[in-house]
Formats: structure tokens, sequence, C-alpha cells
């Protein structure tokens, strides 16, 4: 496909909520509140923030400045831009994460689809808390319910990805942002509203500054390189549809703070209802297995004393996750059909087949992980827990790292400032600012945060 027969998002306000729409996620929903669970709440939060300001707006501005400028997916987008060098490897290794996020997120994806079933079917009602472990077990091991809905939330995310990108992801970003956030804001005010709550927005809001440790921070740098969909060229690839009057800064700014704003949402959500069914803090209790063991318990238990609402608040919540997964894994997926299709000469259609393929297949061993194939291991993990590791421990930051390293030193600083300020049509006070984090401040907290998690060097 040439670039003239390229398509563009059909306004900004369509490029920002598809934007918003990868970053919002499980990351958001799931991931953010045990991590602000097992690092301390507002504390947490505080750092959370920070990182968001300090290193994920400015990644997020190089991602669109590459992808907007080169108007191609990420690994023609380094091509292009340096020609004959090694940083064609940074956008392939984009290409790789979002080939291998993919294959398990979509796994957890599918489950979310199972649970709005439940959710609908009424199965939770009459439940109690020793039921819900038993219930989850028996899905996650069960292969064929498990394969199934994997595949049935790959076939969604084909389809919507076939359609085009004005046609099927600006579209359904259109729709179904906005439906994510209402539903989010009414299962925000019900779990709000309840007894006990106080105790949740305590843990949220007040910060205890003592439990920020190194761990922390490098846990707060982690999720939000995941949640703001960030160091694989996922937002380049993106950006690549971007007009060319779109503000890069402004909109780094508000799918930032969208992303943040559902994040933190999500904890108002979760935590007075989980402090009102009188849930501690426990690993268990706020682990992985919070979206799917402890929260259903809790919608029985807070809201059971009028079954509507609680029939109604479990169908919205798990409804939310699927929406928001959704949007998440049409961007990844992206990213892949892009790539295949303009590298390989295909057409979308084409390619995306290709990629729903290949990712349907190696997500049927993922999925196998948590039944036939849990005995097989990897570096002493299953393939799901192996792919989450990977990716998000070391694909996204040395990702990262490098587009800030792209940006802040390699490329000409003049077509840099061409691209925030959209030829000298704006203003971009903030430049300099951005180029001094992308040289010095955000590859370094990223080597110290990647020597850490890697165990080379133990710091914190
Ligand atoms: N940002 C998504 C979330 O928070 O769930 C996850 C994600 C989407 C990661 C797209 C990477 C990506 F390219």
């Amino acid at each position: 496909m040439d670039n003239n027969s390229r398509e563009n998002f059909g306004s900004k306000l369509g490029a920002v909520l598809a934007a918003a729409g990868s970053a919002v996620g499980l990351g958001n929903i799931w991931r953010f509140p045990i991590e602000t669970g097992q690092n301390g709440g507002a504390a947490f939060i505080i750092v959370y923030v920070g990182c968001v300001l300090l290193l994920g707006i400015p990644i997020m501005m190089s991602e669109f400045i590459i992808g907007r400028h080169t108007h191609t997916n990420t690994a023609g987008a380094f091509r292009k831009l340096s020609p004959g060098t090694q940083w064609k490897w940074v956008g392939r290794l984009g290409v790789l994460s979002g080939f291998v996020i993919l294959s398990y997120y979509s796994v957890v994806a599918g489950w979310t689809a199972e649970y709005t079933t439940l959710a609908i079917a009424n199965f939770f009602d009459g439940k109690t808390a020793s039921d819900f472990p038993t219930i989850f077990a028996d899905f996650v091991s069960n292969p064929w319910k498990s394969l199934l809905w994997m595949m049935a939330f790959m076939v969604v995310t084909h389809v919507i990805v076939i359609r085009g990108v004005k046609s099927g992801i600006e579209k359904f970003s259109k729709v179904m942002m906005p439906a994510l956030f209402i539903i989010l804001i009414l299962l925000a005010i019900c779990s709000v509203m309840l007894p006990g709550a106080s105790q949740g927005l305590e843990f949220l809001l007040k910060p205890d500054f003592s439990k920020i440790t190194g761990a922390t921070v490098l846990s707060a740098m982690g999720q939000a390189f995941f949640s703001l969909s960030l160091g694989l060229g996922c937002l380049c690839t993106y950006a690549s549809y971007f007009g060319n009057d779109t503000n890069i800064g402004k909109t780094a700014l508000n799918v930032s703070i969208i992303d943040t704003f559902v994040a933190i949402m999500s904890g108002f959500i979760i935590f007075p209802a989980v402090f009102n069914a009188g849930y501690t803090l426990s690993s268990e209790d706020i682990g992985p297995s919070l979206l799917f063991i402890t929260m259903p318990n809790v919608f029985q238990q807070a809201f059971g004393s009028i079954p509507v609402l609680s029939y109604l608040v479990s169908v919205l919540f798990y409804f939310l996750l699927v929406v928001a997964a959704l949007t998440s894994t049409i961007s990844m997926h992206e990213v892949v059909t892009a790539y295949v299709s303009e590298e390989f000469a295909m057409t979308r259609r084409k390619a995306a087949t290709i990629v729903t393929l290949a990712c349907s297949t190696v997500g049927v061993f993922c999925a196998l992980s948590f039944g036939p194939l849990d005995g097989f291991k990897l570096f002493g993990m299953t393939l799901f827990d192996l792919f989450d590791y990977v990716s998000s421990n070391i694909f996204l930051p040395v990702g990262g790292m490098f587009i800030a390293l792209f940006v802040g030193w390699y490329l000409d600083k003049k077509m840099v400032r061409n691209e925030m300020t959209n030829n000298g049509s704006l203003r971009a006070p903030y430049m300099r600012l951005v180029i001094f984090i992308l040289r010095y401040v955000a590859p370094v907290a990223i080597g110290i945060i990647l020597i850490n998690q890697l165990g080379l060097v133990k710091l914190f």
C-alpha cells in the first residue's frame, strides 16, 4: 500500500479517542488497582502520576512525532527516518511486542467476556465467598471455554481492524469510549455511596509517604508504560493516521489525562466496595484474582440487599472490562497488521487475517497455560507468565528507552520542532524540557528499572 492511499483519522477527537482507547484497558481497571493496593494506596498514586508526567508524556510525544512524520507502520517509520542504520530494530521489536502482548492479553480479555455472560445470566446470584475461587479455577482450567472466548475476542478485534482506520477503529472508539466513561462514573457513584466506603476513600486519598520505597517507584514506572501503551510503537502507528493539524503535545496530554482518570476512577469503584465487603488488602484479595474472584463476591455482598442493583453493577462492570480490553486489543492488532500489510505489500484484509491466525495460535498455548499446559515451564514460568513478564518488564521499557534516545539524540531537532509546532503554526514552549527529559532523564530512569528488574544489580 503506498502512502498516498493511506487513511487518516477523520477528526482530532476521533484520534484522541482511538489513542485513549488503546491506553485505557485491563491495565487501568485490573493492574492499576492491584498495584495501588499492594504499594500503599495514595502514595503509589502520587508516584504514578509523577511517572506519567515525567516519562509518559514525553515518550508518548516521541511516538507521535515518529508516527505522524513518517505516516507509516512503526518498523517502516524507523527505517525511513534512519536509513541504513540499526534503529529499524526498535520498530521491529515493537511489532514483536505487539504480537506477544496481544496473544496473552486476549486470553484475559476472553475471561472478561465469559464473566459478562455469567453476570448477564445472573449466575453470581446467591453465591458466597467460598464459591468464587472454585468457579474461576474450573473455568480457567477448562481448555475449551478459555480457548473459545480467546478466539471470539480475537475475531471481534479482527472484524473491527479490517474495516479500516476511519470506519473501524475510529468509529468504534467514538461510540465505545463515551459509553465506557458513563459506566465508569455510574459504578464509581454506586461504590462511593456504600456504607463503609470512607475506609476505601481514605486509602485512595490519604497518602502515607512512609510506604514509598524503591520498589514502589519501579512498579509505578512499569505500570505507566503498560497503561499508556508505550514502548512498542502502538501510539506511533496510531499517530501515522493523525492529520497534519493534530496538536501532538495537546493530544499526548489529553490521552494521558484520560488514561489516568480511568485508572483512578477504577480505584474509586474497587476499593470502597472491597472494604465494604470486609476484605483486607492481603495479596489474595487484591492480587491477579481481583477481577474474577474478589469482585464478583464483592458485588454480591455490597449490593446484595438490592438484588437488581447487584445484578446491574456486575453486568456493567464486566461489560466495562470487555470494552476497555477490546479498544486495546484493536490497537495491538493494528501495530502488527499495519506492519505486515505495508512491509510485505499486501492488502489490509490479508495482513489482518495472517495476524489473527498467528496470534490465535500462540494465544492457544497461553490459554492452555492455565489447564493442560500448566506444568510446561520455561525459565520457571508458564508460557502466559513468561509472555507477560518479558513483554512488560523487558520489551516495553527497552523500546521506550530507545524511542527516547532516538528522538532526544538522533532525530534532527528542526524536524522535531516542526512536528511539535505543526510547522510553526503552534507554540511549543515545553520543547526544550521535553528534549532534556528524552536525552537524560528517561534513559537513565528506565535503565535503572531494567537493571533492577532483571536482577543484574539489586539497587532497591
Ligand atoms: N494500555 C493497555 C492497558 O492498559 O490495558 C495495554 C496495552 C495496549 C499495552 C496496547 C500495549 C499496547 F500496545
